[in-house]
């Protein structure tokens, strides 16, 4: 008997070789996350992500692997800020947000380490005035980072904004309200998450290590906006921290959702915003930037001489040094590295090298390779490989060929002469 086998494109039945999009996870439970919003009520991250005002003395967390877009999504949520003449301070630990001193009533700040900050007069300057201050902290060693933290949190807790909302970023916090240890800026931070919203003082903490923040910090938030996050232990901290309150199949399709999302995109969090779709939204923080994003990735070059383009291309190499295997992600690439015009991906960003960006957990023995990307890289590696193989054949063919044809020339010239 025959059997009639129907060839159908595969991809009509959704078998596909990549993963799933972050959109496809949630709209599984065919839930609408998109949502109307009014440009002059809102702060608007993105189509999918509006808040009312009053998230300016929220305490929201901001997390993700590093190169996932927090500083990207704070900074819009800043320029937002601005937009609506609210205020804020921004603790810039690498340096990311000093673009944001171009709008009209944000100021920056780069103190150094033989210079000191009369928290005194910068607290008042916040009363008195609208503007918003970034506090470059680039210059200044940890300690004093920590030191000049928790004096601005004791600060600004003593003084009567009179219910003027002033919002505090906080980048890289698990410097400053670390799992292990209590640095000065401790207490301080965790006494502005506890008794900061009745004085209409937001926080925002940003980390990559939800693991590395310390509870006390971590569980006053509302409103957790995470990106792309693949390390176990901070998928762990953040099923923790989820989970009052949140019932176990909400948690996962949570945590599925941070480990699929691309850069920029994130899932939501938020029992107090969102309680109309589930608590959850997942989107792009799709809003364009008004000012330039900081925070540049450093570009690697080899020091070697460069090579012709006749020569054979460098294969890619095994992993081999310390650094090398801090790498957890699929490398990401920064447009402001290049001068040339070469092919751009969707945030045209150039496609050709690679990011190093700071990670601080080097002992971290959690760390996961991305199985996608390895496959990726063998893939190219066993093509490449074909490529080459093939053409040493040609090479060789030619070789034995023209030695031959040598050698019949020599044999019959030697009897001429013979
Ligand atoms: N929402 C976004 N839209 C467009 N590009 C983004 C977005 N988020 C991140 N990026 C790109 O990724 C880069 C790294 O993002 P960033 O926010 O600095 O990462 P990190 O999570 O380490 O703070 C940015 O320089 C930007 O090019
Ligand atoms: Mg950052």
């Amino acid at each position: 008997m025959k059997t009639y086998c129907l060839i159908m494109d595969e991809s009509n039945w959704g078998l596909q070789k990549e993963d799933l999009a972050l959109d496809d996870v949630f709209k599984l439970d065919g839930a609408v996350h998109e949502h109307e919003y009014n440009e002059n009520e809102a702060i608007i991250m993105g189509n999918n992500f509006a808040f009312p005002l009053d998230i300016a003395y929220e305490k929201i967390f901001i997390g993700g692997k590093t190169g996932s877009g927090k500083s990207y999504a704070a900074g819009v949520m800043m320029e937002e800020f601005s937009r609506h003449g609210l205020q804020f301070v921004c603790f810039d630990a690498l340096d990311a947000h000093s673009g944001l001193h171009t709008l009209q009533n944000v100021e920056c700040i780069s103190p150094r380490e033989d210079e000191t900050v009369n928290l005194i007069k910068l607290v008042k300057n916040l009363k008195n005035s609208n503007t918003s201050l970034v506090i470059n902290l680039v210059n200044l060693r940890l300690d004093t980072q920590q030191r000049l933290l928790g004096d601005y949190c004791e600060t600004l807790l003593a003084e009567d904004f009179e219910g003027k909302p002033v919002m505090t970023f906080l980048e890289e916090c698990q410097d400053f309200v670390p799992q292990m240890g209590k640095p000065f800026s401790f207490s301080p931070i965790v006494r502005l998450c506890k008794l900061g919203r009745g004085k209409g003082l937001g926080a925002t903490l940003i980390s990559q290590r939800p693991a590395a923040i310390h509870k006390e910090a971590l569980s006053q938030v509302s409103t957790y906006m995470v990106h792309n996050v693949i390390n176990t232990k901070d998928l762990e901290a953040l099923k923790n921290q989820l989970s009052f309150g949140t019932d176990k199949e909400t948690i996962k399709k949570i945590l599925s959702g941070i480990s699929y999302s691309g850069p920029g995109e994130m899932v939501c969090f938020s029992p107090k915003y969102f309680k109309d779709v589930g608590y959850i939204k997942v989107g792009k923080v799709d809003r364009p930037r008004r000012t330039e994003h900081g925070g540049k990735n450093i570009e690697v070059k080899s020091q070697l001489a460069p090579i012709s383009s006749n020569t054979f291309q460098s294969q890619p190499q095994p992993v081999e040094s310390k650094s090398d295997l801090l790498f957890t992600e699929k490398p990401h690439f920064e447009a402001s590295d290049f001068n040339s015009e070469n092919e751009l991906n969707e945030y045209g960003e150039e496609i050709s090298t690679y990011e190093t960006d700071y990670y601080d957990d080097r002992n971290d023995t959690s760390l996961q390779w991305d199985p996608s990307y390895g496959q990726e890289t063998q893939e190219l590696e066993t093509e490449t490989d074909n490529k080459n193989s093939n053409s040493m054949k040609a090479v060789a063919a030619v070789g034995l060929f023209s030695t031959g044809i040598y050698l019949i020339t020599r044999g019959i010239a030697k009897k001429k002469t013979e």
